[in-house]
């Protein structure tokens, strides 16, 4: 049976027989025998393969060039070269899957533009190779922080009617014919329907049942921001609490970051040095200081005082009421307190229905958590659990109350206070890699005008 190679390398002990296959990295010949290095995408490292002329197969060797793929069999050794464990001096070859000469990936630098247009092969270089492998284990570490803590995973729909922000940011479903567009009764739901923003409604109403739950799925928005950081299909992760406040919402945050980035620190297997290398130098340095010190939080009105005083030159005003702007966010968290800061307590008119407003009935228990390279990581709020604030809020958000009926059943029957927050994914692995571009940690990034794979 074939070992991948990261179990290989793994390896304590040296072995008489090992089944391996991948893809050839590179291959250098002499007269008598060839070093080819070969991935399998398991791990960033590459398992080297000595053949000597003459074995099962060495005939194939001239077409085993980058980018081919093909399976080993041979005895590993302790390596003489310097840098790796283990090589394998192969008994028998065998090319699986030729590859002409214009393969695209041939042993040099890409820029990440042409790597995206690229995107089925990109997982083969040892940048998005890391990439993914990082995707794939915090989705892993995600599902572990929670469930240890007794958070019960909820799939929320991904199909719905509510537009749970508010922002009017919705890509439409829809059954109907062109000519017959805009006669919503006899679509499909016979009514209109379109892609989830967010799993937040839905998880409140399991929150109010089951305690404590999350969701962690697609969510998507039609929002037309061509930046570093937006893209039109994203996941997100939405953790709910019963009996919980905007302070217990945002100690939930907090540990939740810390403990993703310790994470990153304790079991990158290897990929941490790629983005360490060619990313981000100081990233190492960077993850250690946010897990191991509290995040800075301050009110948004003292935000926005200090962001006034800063005498920095924003391209966006800052003004009590009016939104902060990216810029505004990093300045934030980067220049000044220089580490991740929770924002909490927004002036209500910029934020959306459900949020519960504070005693000075002119903020609401809304938070953010900035983090420095990136901006806002999390948005969250405790929620209004009084029904008679939450129909005002209805009228003043011109929100029809029909629709969200049920959602305001919870504030009928038994209503408790509770908190939440959406903790967008791929910002999140753009903190632990330090990856600049959303794009880039997207298996097949969908944004405006692309639509591709
Ligand atoms: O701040 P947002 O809009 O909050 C909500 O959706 C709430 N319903 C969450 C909740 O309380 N349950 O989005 C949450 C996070 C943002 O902080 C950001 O990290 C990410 O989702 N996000 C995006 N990520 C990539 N592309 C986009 N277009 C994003 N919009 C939001
Ligand atoms: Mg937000």
């Amino acid at each position: 049976m074939r070992t991948l190679i990261k179990r290989v390398l793994l390896r304590d002990e040296p072995c008489d027989e090992i089944h391996i296959a991948g893809w050839v990295r590179t291959r250098r010949d002499s007269k008598a025998f060839s070093f080819l290095e070969i991935n399998d995408g398991t791990c960033l490292a590459n398992l080297q393969v000595v053949t000597d002329a003459g074995i099962p197969g060495s005939d194939e060797l001239a077409a085993m060039n980058t980018g081919a793929s093909v399976e080993v069999w041979g005895k590993l050794v302790p390596s003489p070269a310097a840098g790796q464990k283990w090589e394998l001096q192969a008994t028998s070859i065998r090319l699986v899957g030729g590859v002409p000469e214009d393969y695209p990936l041939q042993k040099k630098g890409h820029s990440a533009e042409f790597l995206r247009s690229i995107a089925h092969l990109r997982p083969r270089t040892n940048l998005h190779g890391a990439v993914f492998r990082t995707r794939s284990r915090m989705a892993f570490a995600i599902h572990r922080f929670f469930q240890e803590r007794d958070f019960v995973h909820v799939h929320t729909p991904i199909i719905t009617a509510s537009d749970c922000e508010g922002a009017g940011e919705m890509f439409r479903v829809t059954t109907l014919p062109d000519e017959k567009i805009s006669r919503d009764a006899e679509d499909f739901f016979g009514k209109r329907a379109f892609l989830t923003v967010s799993g937040q409604l839905e998880g409140e109403t399991f929150a109010c049942a089951l305690s404590n739950i999350y969701t962690f799925g697609p969510t998507f928005r039609a929002e037309n921001s061509n930046t570093s950081r937006h893209a039109a299909e994203f996941w997100m992760i939405e953790p709910e609490m019963a009996f919980c406040d905007l302070a217990g919402d945002m100690d939930l945050a907090e540990a939740l970051v810390k403990f993703l980035v310790r994470e990153m620190l304790e079991h990158h297997e290897g990929d941490l040095a790629i983005f360490e290398k060619f990313v981000d130098k100081g990233l190492r340095e960077r993850l250690e200081f946010v897990a191991s010190r509290p995040f800075e939080r301050i009110s948004y009105t003292a935000a926005v005082t200090l962001l006034q005083q800063s005498g920095e030159a924003f391209q966006y005003p800052v003004e009590y009421g009016l939104n902060l702007q990216s810029e505004h966010e990093r300045w934030l968290s980067e220049n000044h307190f220089k580490k991740p800061v929770t924002v909490f307590n927004y002036p209500k008119e910029i934020k959306p229905f459900y949020m519960r407003v504070n005693d000075d009935d002119e903020t609401v228990a809304a938070m953010d958590v900035l983090v420095p390279g990136i901006g806002e990581i999390i948005g969250g709020s405790q929620r209004e659990e009084r029904l008679d604030v939450l129909t005002e809020n209805f009228t003043r958000h011109g929100i029809d109350p029909e629709a969200y009926a049920w959602y305001a059943d919870l504030r009928k029957f038994g209503s408790v206070p509770h908190a939440g927050f959406g903790l967008g994914f791929e910002r999140l692995l753009m903190f632990v890699t330090g990856m600049a571009n959303i794009r880039d940690v997207i298996p097949f990034a969908r944004t405006p005008g692309h639509c591709e794979f």
